[in-house]
């Protein structure tokens, strides 16, 4: 692990509210995990994406009119949401190229194979790289016009405030002609929420509690499982799901790589997910500020998530 993610445990841990980021989820045990949970029945989320893909694909690419362009995606997992627009691109002339960037190792070999297999004419360039802390330094062809890919509602893991200074430094990537599609879960009864996030099969509470075992692989750490359970609620006041592993009993861990000592207290709880829900006005408000201007809502039919299409405000 790098650097600051190791800055970002020991800080996390040592905080009056314990936290652990996100994006550790994803080593090669998690991100096998979380492609099994999209395919989880009660995970709504990737099947409401794909229909709204299926069905927008031509108009989103009707946006590069004739002009030469490609698929730029940040945080693209296997790709299999991406497929469904360069399958349709593979078909324009004026296509060039697929970019994916992600933290995950495995996540890009499993996307370079699936492309592999799926498209074996496309010369894909796939990135490791994080995109909280390099957006800025990636490398984004600018020969081309792009469409810019956020998909899964990944945006729902940052805070509003940093999710609009997120979309803005994602912005200043973008030239005039450029596009952006990001996907936003919308607000919805807390039942439907509640069990997307406490599958039957337990696979969320198994990708959550994988952070603490890659702690252990990775840190020397000696956390047992068997002492912390998953916990999921939605927070009305916040409108998001949030996930934390709650600490069964009084326990110490210790982290031999870092020489570290972790007290819990009985039922404490490390905060590890936050995933906001949106409403359209919400995203509004969240772009407001930035140079982005949404051009077209693309909702699924249940109305459960919406991609939406933005590009640069005019700077004229
Ligand atoms: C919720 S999954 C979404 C995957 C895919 N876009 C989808 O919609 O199914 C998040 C993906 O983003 C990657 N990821 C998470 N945090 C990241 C970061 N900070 N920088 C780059 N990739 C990240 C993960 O490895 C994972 O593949």
């Amino acid at each position: 692990m790098d650097v600051n993610s190791t800055l970002e445990i020991v800080t996390g841990l040592t905080a009056a509210q314990k936290r652990l980021p996100s994006k550790l989820f994803y080593d090669d045990n998690g991100t096998a995990l979380f492609r099994k949970i999209t395919e989880a029945p009660e995970y709504y989320l990737t099947t409401c994406e794909k229909e709204i893909l299926r069905k927008n694909a031509d108009f989103i690419l009707d946006q590069m009119e004739n002009r030469p362009f490609n698929l730029i995606e940040l945080g693209a997992g296997d790709g299999s949401k991406a497929s469904l627009l360069i399958k349709k691109a593979m078909t324009r002339p004026n296509f060039r190229s697929y970019y994916a960037y992600d933290i995950s190792k495995k996540a890009l070999e499993e996307l370079e194979a699936n492309l592999e297999k799926s498209f074996p004419d496309l010369e894909p360039h796939l990135v490791i790289a994080d995109y909280t802390t390099s957006l800025e330094e990636l490398d984004i062809p600018s020969q081309e016009s792009n469409i810019f890919l956020f998909l899964g509602s990944s945006i729902g893991n940052f805070s509003p405030s940093q999710a609009s200074l997120f979309l803005e430094k994602l912005s200043h990537k973008m030239k005039d002609g450029d596009f952006l599609l990001v996907g936003f879960d919308l607000k919805k009864a807390e039942r439907i929420l509640y069990k997307a996030y406490n599958d039957s099969q337990g696979l969320t509470a198994e990708f959550n509690l994988n952070l603490l075992l890659r702690l252990n692989r990775e840190y020397g750490a000696n956390f047992n499982i068997e002492n912390f359970k998953h916990v999921e609620i939605y927070n009305p006041g916040l409108g998001a799901m949030e996930s934390y592993l709650l600490s069964l009993k009084e326990q110490t861990v210790y982290f031999e790589d870092l020489n570290l000592e972790i007290h819990f207290q009985q039922d404490e709880m490390i905060h590890t997910e936050l995933s906001y829900k949106f409403s359209v006005e919400d995203i509004e408000n969240l772009v407001k500020d930035t140079s982005l201007k949404a051009l077209s809502f693309l909702f699924d039919h249940k109305r459960y998530f919406v991609s939406v299409l933005f590009h640069r405000r005019s700077l004229h």
